[in-house]
């Protein structure tokens, strides 16, 4: 059980590991706050991006007063293994820490065994943290943590779509299909996510920036990288100052494209269509989360939403779960997962 000083502790190094200036990928984000025994705050820190001193290190190292008996609260489990810094772990014994509050185990074998570490030098280790708080800390690295468990990116595609199931209008309009709370909501997307990605065919059709953008029209801090998938010609992306770098990929095969993209650190793609891309996703089973906006509105013709599946008949077709609907009025937003076979 924790404290409620613990608790709060907690919120608090969740709140600086998702600091907007820490990149998403390849490394986690973690928060550390130390406590005195007394539940005084000695110091914080969090880790900014590989290279740099994880959570631990960080706060150790801001820390004036005597740790002895000190609570260190993080949002990872400490790692053990020699990177480019020592073990936190190790760390956290040397310097007198007695308890630690962790968030989230590690998925990652090469750093794990933390708990164990702390636990076998006396170490008094909490991991029972309330479930809202868990939550958070697995949502702050689930790209991360889909990279270590499947070596490629965590892909997300989002689609917006009419009631009657259409992408566009017949004459390749899509613009927009959608209100205000759906399309602000696309750019938090864009800012939490490390890669856009669209197909040739939408570059050719909407030449969209795939920036990330705040209400006011100005970039948000952190933007991700955009790339364009496909063989032909296309417009280069208009690249506004503070954009992210434009790549494109040049293969029609997923896989090779969301390996080109864990090369280059990125761990969390948002699938931005079109149609073809998209099912090309579905069809290799490498899309993970859909997000659907779905607008109260109807085209009755124009391209539909999702390309060939190669389905011919109803014992075929793709179940998805359906996680969640929210309201974004005035549309809706369905979350859904590829049902696991
Ligand atoms: N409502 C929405 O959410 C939404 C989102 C995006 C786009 N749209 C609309 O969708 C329309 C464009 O649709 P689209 O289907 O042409 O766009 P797309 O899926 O973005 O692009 C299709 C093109 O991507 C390339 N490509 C890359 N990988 C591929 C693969 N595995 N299989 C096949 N092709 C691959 C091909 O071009 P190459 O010859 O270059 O290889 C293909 O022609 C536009 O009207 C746009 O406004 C709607």
């Amino acid at each position: 059980m924790l404290t409620d000083i613990e608790r709060r502790a907690l919120r608090r190094a969740l709140e600086i590991a998702a600091d907007d200036a820490v990149p998403l990928g390849p490394n986690p984000r973690v928060g550390c706050v130390l406590l005195s025994p007394g539940g005084g705050v000695l110091a914080e820190g969090h880790h900014r991006g590989a290279g740099t001193a994880h959570a631990e290190a960080d706060a150790l190292a801001r820390a004036s007063a005597p740790l002895t008996g000190a609570t260190a609260v993080v949002t990872l489990e400490p790692c053990t293994h020699v990177g480019r810094t020592g073990p936190c772990a190790e760390a956290l014994i040397d310097a007198g820490v007695s308890r630690v509050v962790i968030a989230r185990r590690d998925p990652n074998p090469v750093a794990a065994g933390g708990v164990d570490r702390l636990r076998s030098a006396g170490v008094d280790v909490e991991l029972d943290v309330p479930e809202e708080l868990a939550t958070a800390a697995q949502r702050l690295n689930r790209g991360w943590e889909h990279g270590v468990r499947h070596q490629r990116p965590l892909v997300t595609a989002k689609l917006a779509l009419t009631l009657d199931g259409r992408a566009a209008a017949a004459d390749g309009t899509s613009r927009w299909i959608t209100g205000e709370i759906a399309r602000a909501e696309v750019h938090e997307l864009r800012a939490t996510s490390d890669v856009v990605l669209v197909g040739s065919g939408t570059a050719r059709a909407d030449r969209p920036t795939l920036t990330a953008r705040r209400e006011d029209g100005g970039l948000h801090p952190r933007q991700p990288l955009r790339a364009v998938m496909g063989t032909g010609r296309f417009p280069a992306l208009s690249t506004p100052e503070g954009s992210g770098e434009a790549i494109t990929l040049a293969t029609h095969d997923p896989s090779v494209a969301l390996e080109d993209l864990h090369a280059r650190g990125r761990r969390h793609v948002l699938l931005e269509g079109g149609p073809t891309l998209t099912a090309a996703f579905l069809r290799a089973g490498c899309l993970d989360e859909l997000i659907v906006h779905l607008a109260p509105t109807l085209l009755g013709a124009g391209s539909p939403g999702l390309g060939d599946l190669g389905i011919t008949t109803i014992a075929d077709r793709l179940d998805l779960d359906l996680v969640e609907v929210t309201p974004l009025p005035p549309d809706l937003r369905l979350t859904l997962r590829p049902r696991a076979a």
